[in-house]
This record gives C-alpha cells, sequence and structure tokens, in this order.
C-alpha cells in the first residue's frame, strides 16, 4: 500500500532526513585510509543517538550495525567490520535514521584520496543519475520514468545499473511501496502523487550489472568485482516537482 503523507507528517519527517544528510556528511569527514568500517559505524551511531534519533538499521532483519559500509566492488549492505580504508578505494555510506515516528534515508559514495579517473567518473555519473530522474519529477509522473532517466544516464556513460536491489516508498516504515527500481521503460508504472515520500537509490556497476549476494546474508558484490558506486535521497513528491529532504 502506498502512503500520500500529509503536511503535518512531511514536517515530521524533516527532523530525521535532516539527521540522515548531518550524519552523512559527518561520516564523510572521518573517511582516511587507515579507518575501519567498524569505526565509521560507531562515530555514525554515537552522531545519530546524539541527535536524539534511533539509527534504523540497525537490528532490521538481524542487520548488525548502524550503517551499511561498501568499498569497491561492494555495491550495498556491506557490514562494518575490520576492513581498512585505503587510499583509491570509493566508499558508499547508506545509513537511515528514526525520530518523530518516521524515518530518513540516504547514501553517498566517498573519494579516498588520489582516486582513478574511471572511479571519479562513477561517483560522479552515480550522483548525476539521482537528478536526472528528479529532473522532470512531479505529481502525476509515472513511477517508471524514475528508473528510465536512471538507466539511460547510467548507460549512456558506458556503465550499467543493478537490477537486483531497488528504491523505495519511506515514511513510519524505513521500506513502504512503491519499489523504486533504477531501470524501466518511460511512460510506464503508476502515476506519483503529491505527498508521496520515496527514496530514489541509484546503483550503478562500472562492468556489468549481475551482483552477488554473499554468504553473510547482506553484503552485495558485482559480479566481475569491478567498483559500483550508490546516491539516495528521501524525496517528496511536489504538485510543482520534488522536495528533496535530506540534502
Ligand atoms: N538504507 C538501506 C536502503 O536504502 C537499507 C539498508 S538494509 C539494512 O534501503 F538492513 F541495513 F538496514
Ligand atoms: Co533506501
Amino acid at each position: 500500500m502506498i502512503t500520500v503523507k500529509t503536511e503535518k507528517e512531511i514536517d515530521l519527517m524533516r527532523e530525521p532526513c535532516a539527521i540522515v544528510r548531518d550524519t552523512l556528511a559527518y561520516v564523510g569527514s572521518k573517511i582516511k585510509p587507515g579507518v575501519t568500517t567498524a569505526e565509521l559505524d560507531e562515530y555514525a551511531e554515537k552522531y545519530i543517538r546524539s541527535r536524539g534519533a534511533e539509527p534504523s538499521c540497525l537490528g532490521y532483519c538481524g542487520y548488525p550495525a548502524s550503517i551499511c559500509a561498501s568499498v569497491n566492488e561492494v555495491v550495498v549492505h556491506g557490514i562494518p567490520g575490520e576492513r581498512v580504508i585505503r587510499e583509491g578505494d570509493i566508499v558508499s555510506i547508506d545509513l537511515c535514521a528514526y525520530k518523530n515516528g518516521f524515518h530518513g534515508d540516504g547514501a553517498r559514495t566517498f573519494l579516498v584520496g588520489e582516486v582513478s579517473e574511471e572511479k571519479r567518473k562513477l561517483v560522479r555519473v552515480t550522483e548525476e543519475c539521482f537528478f536526472k530522474a528528479i529532473e522532470n519529477l512531479r505529481a502525476g509522473t509515472p513511477l517508471y520514468d524514475i528508473g528510465a532517466a536512471v538507466q539511460r544516464h547510467a548507460e549512456e556513460n558506458g556503465f550499467s545499473v543493478v537490477r537486483a536491489l531497488v528504491g523505495h516508498g519511506i515514511g513510519r516504515e524505513m521500506h513502504e511501496d512503491p519499489s523504486v527500481p533504477n531501470y524501466g521503460k518511460r511512460g510506464t508504472g503508476i502515476r506519483l502523487k503529491a505527498g508521496m515520500t520515496v527514496c530514489i537509490e541509484p546503483m550503478i556497476n562500472m562492468g556489468g550489472y549481475e551482483v552477488d549476494f554473499m554468504d553473510d546474508g547482506w553484503t552485495v558484490k558485482t559480479r566481475d568485482r569491478k567498483p559500483a558506486a550508490h546516491y539516495e535521497n528521501t524525496v517528496v513528491i511536489r504538485e510543482d516537482g520534488v522536495e528533496i529532504l535530506t540534502i
């Protein structure tokens, strides 16, 4: 069931979304060669709690941490641990915060020191995919126009779009309807309505779109082990466009 939020509910979502934005920036400032992803998780959890919010991911379906930290060939859902960040890595951080009865969700991919031209392009294009997706998005837009815009921009740049994972609605639950694929045919799908809140989250691979699910039950890697990038924001559909809550 897709929920349409009232203006009051959207106002309640502003705070968890702002906390997601600020936590992403804070964790990003801590990403340096030598730091472990477990340390990044600790920084994030402390910061989220210091703002009076809860890390929504912690304990979600048994997930053991407050953030997902996905390095290089890890597409998403990297479990923080002893992996040491190195110069040249790209590190995507995905996190959710719960406050006021609502969740916010966002992700960024950070560059560590000197990063290859190819990886920098991947990270740039992944962010651009999000902005292409929202360019013409407003009440009445068919849902799969989002994926069509992401797919077009990624593929025009020689990259591929992960199919096995998708964006989603968000609100009182971290994952609500509808699913928001990053691929699809323009002009198809339900028409979005003003007041829907969705997470648009391009996951873009440098090589092929296929992914492997690891035995830890969470980590998703590219099948060819080439790098992947992720960028995500929580947005509200408005009559005349979208409002981004996590920037
Ligand atoms: N933030 C992720 C998303 O975009 C959720 C990660 S799954 C979790 O849907 F278990 F880590 F929470
Ligand atoms: Co999400």
